[in-house]
């Protein structure tokens, strides 16, 4: 890499996590996901776009200035942006890496798209999908019964 290149590159953090590999034009979905959280609404933000990828030619990245990223933060960003890299960097160092999949049960997180499904008349009872194929690209509506692809469902905003 040219010095030249290196210039706008977000600097190596110390403590922190990193959301690597994210598709190129996706990280604007990844921060809308983020900023949907309440207990992220503080923290130090970095998205960088269209950085070079040996594995996807160009990618999108985000660093957060914090040192543990909740479960459900991690599964509904997988449901968004599924298998995004997310490493935690101690000292430096990358901590750990942990590929993010879509899990096989869906709880709370996406909204059916049948509108006479009762998880959208009734409020008190939360969407619940389960995986149809094995890449959990299509799901199906544990109430209605409806199947649908992955990318389409919206978030459920609370
Ligand atoms: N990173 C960082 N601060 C550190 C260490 C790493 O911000 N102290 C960031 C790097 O900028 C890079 C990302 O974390 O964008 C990935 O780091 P690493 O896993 O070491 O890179 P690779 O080995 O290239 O990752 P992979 O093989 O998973 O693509
Ligand atoms: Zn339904």
């Amino acid at each position: 890499m040219k010095d030249s290149e290196n210039v706008m590159l977000i600097p190596k953090i110390k403590l922190g996590i990193v959301i690597d590999h994210i598709p190129a034009g996706d990280g604007i979905k990844v921060l809308e996901i983020i900023t949907r959280h309440e207990e992220m609404h503080e923290v130090v933000v970095s998205l960088g776009q269209n950085y070079k990828s040996k594995k996807l030619g160009r990618k999108d990245l985000i660093k957060l200035q914090m040192d543990y990223l909740s479960p459900e933060i991690i599964q509904h960003i997988s449901l968004v942006v599924p298998g995004v890299t997310i490493k935690a960097v101690k000292n430096y160092d990358v901590h750990s890496k942990v590929v993010a999949h879509p899990p096989k049960e869906i709880k709370n997180l996406l909204v059916c798209k049948n509108p006479n499904c009762v998880t959208n008349l009734e409020s008190h009872i939360e969407s619940y999908f389960t995986a149809v194929d094995k890449e959990i690209k299509t799901v199906k509506c544990y109430y209605c019964e409806r199947v649908f692809e992955l990318h389409a469902l919206e978030p459920n905003v609370d």
